[in-house]
């Protein structure tokens, strides 16, 4: 099967009253189920908006994506990239996580004309830029386990 990645971003649901919370619950979903389907990938959260990156197998990614489409933690799913890939580029997270804060708006500043995240500016090109920098500035968080869950948004 084909290894294929994409990126799409959504808006956190209105009702959302405790974020931390639903955070929480997401990456608990995404790292076991992902683990069971070959998916590795980083998902960012910000003024927000959700922007994720996921890699795996095509008929896995196309999976998860229907899920995803039907989650209502979240909205207004917009698919940013889809492509053919012969490596993954985060197989390190079965789900990194990153969210904004301390020198991290010079990275929305460089992709966004403002200082937080707004995915409606971006490309699929530069999303995956964005998403590169914020491995390259070590800001993605290996969440393996509940008690390493952040709480910070
Ligand atoms: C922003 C966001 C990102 C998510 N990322 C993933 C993910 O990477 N992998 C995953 O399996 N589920 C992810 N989920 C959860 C899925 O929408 C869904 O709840 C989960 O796959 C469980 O599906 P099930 O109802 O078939 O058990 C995410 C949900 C949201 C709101």
């Amino acid at each position: 099967m084909p290894l294929v990645q994409l990126i799409y971003f959504s808006q956190v649901n209105s009702n959302t009253i405790n974020l931390t919370e639903t955070n929480k619950s997401i990456l608990n979903s995404a790292i076991s189920r992902n683990r069971e389907f070959g998916i590795t990938g980083v998902l960012l959260h910000n003024n927000n908006y959700y922007l994720q990156m996921i890699e795996g197998p095509r008929d896995n990614v196309n999976h998860i994506y229907s899920r995803l489409h039907q989650d209502n933690r979240h909205k207004n799913l917009q698919i940013l990239m889809f492509k053919d890939i012969f490596e993954r580029y985060f197989k390190d997270w079965s789900m990194g996580w990153a969210s904004g804060g301390l020198e991290k708006y010079k990275i929305f500043y460089k992709y966004c004309s403002t200082q937080t995240l707004n995915p409606n500016e971006l490309t699929g090109v530069s999303a995956f830029n964005l998403l590169q920098d914020f491995v390259n500035l070590g800001a993605i968080q290996n969440i393996q386990k509940e008690c390493e869950f952040p709480y910070q948004h």
